[in-house]
């Protein structure tokens, strides 16, 4: 994915506190309320060794090629009819919520709503898988055993391709099998991505759909509908769901530009509603991508994508279970800072405790006050990595940021820190003949060795661990 920047000037403070039109340099000076209360002291302080919710010890070890009750989406017994279902199913009739001996059984209920809350963060497997084989290619003692603390790190499972659907039951067991060891819940994280007309305004995440070969009834029939099936069978247990990284954003400020046309524009509005939708299920949480602070941090940009969430949102019907927004998704914004080397271009949001509030303003003008958001700190550990605020591929210098957490404070509702991008997937090839190489991933500050978007790149792996801040 490519998470830009849309330059908007408007001398704005972070949050526009309603009321007034924060139009280019027009005098919008408000006293924002994002600004002074998104001003975060705290953000650099948590301690990822006492975080219970996000420091998982033994969940990276299950191997999902093994484990026990498989589920087939298409001959499962906890089979749901996609196309008939209200996705509500009850938890415990489901078929994959069987073979615990936990007494009492676990209540998978989040606290306040919030699906990290009291919960243990389930690793990919597949993850640890890549991780392994970076540890296999390194010698120095001091840095494998960084390496190994990094596979209990949560990191979200992408389902990036129709055939990424298959490995989901696995992952999905994997889950539900720890939370039966446990005896407590443990919540899976997954990546909605597979837009017809994907990645408009960028290249190197261009997606397998296209509107013009029947690109919407594939997403819904190939891609939703199996995942909302599989999803309703694992219904006794926790599953974030992060929904489509960059396309409304898309919307709201790239319209025009690239592949961005109305078409796409349209089918991204039609086909994330649909996603919201299908996937409403009460064990199922949804988080919308809502860009970065480089991105939607001006205040008109802002109030454009608040706009286009609130109106998607109503088009599904206001599913109950869209509970906010992910910020950040892949992309290298720092929690809160002040000193980038790029132009800030007049950008009121410094950072993405800043963003997040000002978000939730916006957010609240348009009737969306109840939203939650989680920010992606995968890679956002150290500043002052790139010349410009809008560089998204693979960044040389960056490192891992604050560890997945629970509930850490310093932003509007805010549920949790989280790694959306697994560090160590690249962004997007290097490789100037490529059909997906974009000229971002060519830039003097992306690192020249990577492969495709997704494919594991073992240096840059080691660059984000040896950068890790904190430190692993
Ligand atoms: C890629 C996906 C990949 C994801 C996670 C995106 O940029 O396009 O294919 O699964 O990153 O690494």
């Amino acid at each position: 994915m490519a998470t830009s920047v849309a330059v908007i000037l408007a001398f704005a403070a972070c949050s526009d506190d309603g009321g007034s039109e924060a139009t280019a340099g027009a005098g919008g000076n408000t006293s924002g309320a994002g600004v002074g209360a998104g001003n975060p002291t705290s953000s650099g302080n948590v301690d990822p060794t006492t975080s219970g919710a996000g420091n998982p010890t033994s969940s990276g070890n299950v191997d999902p090629t093994t484990s026990s009750g498989n589920v087939d989406p298409t001959t499962s017994s906890g089979n749901v009819d996609p196309t008939t279902s209200s996705g509500n199913v009850d938890p415990t009739t489901s078929a994959a919520s069987g073979g615990s001996t936990c007494s009492p059984a676990v209540d998978i209920a989040a606290p306040s709503g919030n699906p990290f809350a009291n919960a243990r963060l389930f690793v990919d497997p597949g993850y640890v898988t890549k991780v392994d084989s970076s540890i296999a290619k390194v010698t120095d003692a001091a840095l494998k055993a960084k390496m190994e603390k990094v596979k209990e790190i949560q990191t979200a499972f992408w389902l990036d391709t129709i055939d990424a659907i298959k490995k989901l039951p696995a992952y999905l067991d994997a889950a539900l099998k720890l939370q039966n060891e446990l005896c407590e819940p443990v919540t899976a994280l997954i990546v909605v991505y597979d837009l017809p007309n994907r990645d408009c305004h960028a290249k190197a995440s261009n997606g397998e759909l296209h509107l013009n070969e029947n690109g919407t009834q594939r997403y819904q029939q190939e891609y939703i509908a199996p995942i909302k099936q599989i999803l309703a069978a694992h219904s006794g247990q926790r599953i974030a769901a992060v929904i489509e990284p960059d396309s409304l954003p898309n919307i709201a400020t790239n319209l025009g530009t690239e592949n961005c046309d109305e078409a796409t524009a349209q089918g991204y509005r039609d086909n994330v509603a649909y996603a919201l939708k299908e996937l409403n299920m009460p064990h199922v949480y949804q988080y919308i991508d809502a860009a970065h602070s480089g991105w939607l941090g001006w205040p008109d940009n802002q109030k454009k994508g608040a706009k286009i969430f609130a109106e998607v949102i109503k088009a599904a019907g206001s599913p109950a279970n869209v509970r906010g927004f992910a910020t950040n998704v892949a992309n290298y914004t720092q929690l809160s800072y002040s000193t980038e080397k790029y132009e800030q271009q007049s950008n009121p949001c410094y950072g993405e405790l800043d963003y997040v509030d000002a978000m939730a303003s916006a957010l609240s003008a348009e009737g969306l006050g109840d939203k939650h958001f989680i920010i992606d700190t995968s890679r956002n550990g150290v500043g002052n990595i790139r010349d410009d605020w809008g560089y998204w591929c693979n960044n040389i210098g960056a490192g891992m940021g604050q560890r997945p957490k629970a509930n850490p404070g310093g932003a509007t509702n805010l549920d949790a820190y989280v790694w959306v991008k697994p560090p160590g997937d690249s962004d997007g090839t290097a490789d100037k003949n490529a059909k997906r190489f974009d000229a971002f991933c060519g830039y003097a500050n992306a690192d020249q060795r990577a492969p495709e978007a997704g494919v594991w790149f073992h240096e840059y792996f080691v660059e984000c661990v040896k950068n890790a801040n904190p430190p692993l």
